[in-house]
């Protein structure tokens, strides 16, 4: 049986779908106090498999409540599937007094389950606070399948030196193109600078890929970039396009040609599903 987080129903269908599983139909009831109550409507069986991304506070607490359900009613077995983990990014105690957020994160989502599975996380040091075995896999191939297959000369370029690797996993997905990268300083949650870059764009059409579109912030500022070196058709691809606050509207006005990602997180940009990679990762994970 899958049961599906309150944001990951999409990826929760098209992943029972592809391991030929049931889709748990869920009751949510939210008290006057504001706590809330799941309720599964059928009974999920010995084995069972909870998607959900923890996209905000509530998505997170709908996971653990998701996860007790299962025990609950009897679930020996339980996969916990985080397509997107929130707080991966704060992944140290960046000034004295400060968590290590993903670590408070991980610990809770453990407890629940007896193995995680996630899809890119900011760096795959996360999976070591997890009590539990946990894995990730990276979609960074599959962003090649909406790709124009005539792309000019395309140049695959990575925001900052850390998404280098998923540029050139994308450029081997897609087949031909150079692979580079930006030097990027973060000036706050909302502005970055970057290093003009060297590499020849001018006519050439670029994919820009990160992990994760949050404020677009990163994406503007290469956009910008792109543009002042006359580059041709300028398309955004990540994994979670979270796309906070007006991150979309920021793109379009910086001059992007399209922006996609994967249903990690579930927007109208969403149009590569991770399901299949999901699929052939449980199946592989011992038991
Ligand atoms: C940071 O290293 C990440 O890989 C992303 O580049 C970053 O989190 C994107 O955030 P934003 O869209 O807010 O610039």
């Amino acid at each position: 049986m899958i049961i599906p987080g309150r944001v990951s129903q999409a990826l929760a269908a098209e992943l029972a779908a592809h391991t030929d599983r049931e889709l748990m139909p869920i009751k949510r009831r939210q008290f006057p106090d504001g706590e809330w109550l799941v309720e599964f409507e059928e009974p999920p069986g010995r084995e069972a498999i909870v998607v959900a991304s923890t996209t905000s506070g509530t998505a997170h607490l709908d996971l653990l409540l998701l996860q007790d359900a299962a025990r609950e009613a009897g679930v020996e077995d339980l996969t916990t599937v985080v397509p997107y983990l929130g707080y991966a990014r704060q992944d140290k105690a960046f000034e004295p007094g400060q968590p290590v957020s993903v670590r408070a994160m991980a610990r809770a989502i453990a407890t629940g389950t007896d193995r995680v599975l996630t899809v890119n996380p900011h760096e795959t040091s996360v999976l070591d606070h997890f009590d539990v075995p946990a894995r990730s896999i990276c979609l960074a191939d599959r962003l090649a399948e909406p790709l124009s297959p005539d792309l000019s000369d395309p140049l695959f370029l990575a925001p900052d030196a850390g998404a280098r690797d998923l540029a050139r996993s994308l450029r081997d997905a897609y087949g031909s193109g150079t692979v580079d990268h930006l030097e990027k300083t973060r000036r706050s949650g909302r502005t970055v600078e970057m290093e003009p870059t060297d590499a020849a764009v001018a006519d050439r059409d670029a994919v820009l890929i990160d992990d994760i579109i949050a404020t677009g912030g990163t994406m503007a500022e290469a956009i910008r970039m792109l543009r002042e070196g006359d580059a041709d058709r300028i398309v955004a691809a990540c994994v979670h396009p979270m796309l906070a606050e007006d991150a979309y509207i920021r793109l379009m006005r910086a001059g992007i040609d399209a922006i996609y990602g994967t249903d990690t997180i579930e927007r109208h940009v969403s149009v590569i599903s991770a399901a299949p990679a999901v699929a052939e990762a449980i199946a592989d994970f011992d038991r």
